[in-house]
């Protein structure tokens, strides 16, 4: 029996993506489709049954990807999508191991997670939520010398753990802003970024000491998992701002809520938080000088049409077993 419905290549996608990515998934004609046809992410359970048997998997940075989902989905798994340039989400030596193509979204979303990130640190330097709330709660009384008064980029420090794509890109718009020095750490130096932004190569302490803001764009690895700790914190300026909009595990967040109780940074911007979401009862969701935003860097409704179209083509070229317009190199 060989009907083409027998041939088409089975996929498993674990949310409702935007529709420019389900259309071009629908309209491609290679694969029958299998969702989890929600705004709500997939149940474990749900997970483990969809993808078994499956040759392609398009999942969100919400998923965990581990052993036990690889194992549910057997040895006709042969590509994942990921609809996120992070992939911390995913056991990659287990994906390794096995063969299996990642395809993810790099590029694409720089500019609008840039973007967010220079909207958060201008929030934060500024105290933009709580002098919202001052207005409307009666709190504005009068025009007061010192009253809600913050930092300024003009003629600062700025320090960026990771001058990646993101990072980079921060740095382009925060330097019209006035900004004096720029200082990154990082694996390794960047000298064109040396030479445009001249930005220094420098050692995670003296990025701490130095900087007005400190601004975390890394990816979540090993080596950068709870990297921004109590040690990291007390080498702050009192005066200092910290931004983070790479991944929540970045940051030890016990010892945030105490820098800042302490009064030992002036201020954090979080769009990234462990876990996500963060409960409502967080501690540092109490803090008037902790600005938390919903993990919303790349949030803008062409940017994440973009992104699922390409993490459909991405999918849809790894069954094909062609070239993926962004696959990451294992
Ligand atoms: P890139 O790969 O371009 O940049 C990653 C950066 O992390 C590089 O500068 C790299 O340094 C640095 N890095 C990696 N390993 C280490 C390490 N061991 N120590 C110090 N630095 C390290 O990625 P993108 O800029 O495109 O994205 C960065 C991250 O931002 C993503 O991984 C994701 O987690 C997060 N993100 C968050 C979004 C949001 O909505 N808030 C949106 C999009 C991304 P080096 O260059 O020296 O290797
Ligand atoms: C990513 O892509 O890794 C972000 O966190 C969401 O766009």
């Amino acid at each position: 029996m060989t009907s083409a419905v027998q041939q088409l290549m089975k996929v498993f996608v674990t949310r409702r993506i935007p529709p420019a990515g389900q259309a071009v998934l629908a309209q491609a004609g290679v694969c029958s489709i299998q969702q989890w046809d929600s705004e709500e992410p997939i149940p474990q359970a749900e997970l483990l049954a969809g993808v078994a048997g499956k040759d392609g998997l398009l999942c969100l940075l919400s998923d965990r990807i581990d052993k036990e989902v690889l194992d549910a989905a057997g040895p006709s798994l042969k590509v994942i999508s990921t609809l996120s340039v992070g992939y911390d989400h995913l056991a990659i030596d287990e994906i390794k191991k096995r063969g299996i193509r990642v395809g993810y979204t790099p590029d694409i979303l720089t500019d609008a997670t840039a973007e967010l990130t220079v909207a958060l640190l201008l929030a934060t330097s500024r105290r933009l939520p709580e002098s919202v709330v001052e207005v409307k709660n009666g709190g504005w009384t009068t025009w007061k010398p010192l009253w809600m008064c913050g930092y300024g980029l003009s003629g600062s420090t700025v320090g960026i753990i990771g001058l990646g794509r993101i990072g980079q890109s921060v740095a382009y718009r925060l330097k019209p802003f006035g900004v004096k020095r720029f200082l990154y750490t990082g694996r390794h130096p960047k000298p064109e970024a040396a030479v445009e932004l001249k930005a220094e190569f420098v050692p995670l302490d003296k990025l701490a000491e130095e900087s007005d803001f400190v601004i975390v764009t890394c990816s979540l690895v090993p080596e950068t998992q709870g990297l921004c700790n109590q040690d990291f914190f007390r080498k702050m300026k009192k005066t200092s701002v910290f931004i983070n909009t790479s991944r929540g595990a970045v940051v030890n967040q016990d010892d945030l809520y105490e820098a800042l109780v302490n009064g030992q940074i002036a201020a954090a911007g979080l769009d990234v938080t462990t876990p996500e979401p963060l409960p409502t009862d967080n501690p540092l969701l109490s803090l008037k000088n902790c600005v938390i935003l919903p993990h919303i860097g790349s949030a803008t409704y062409s940017t994440r049409n973009t992104m699922s179209v390409l993490a459909a083509n991405n999918l849809l070229a790894g069954l094909k077993g062609e070239n993926m317009p962004s696959e990451l190199r294992l």
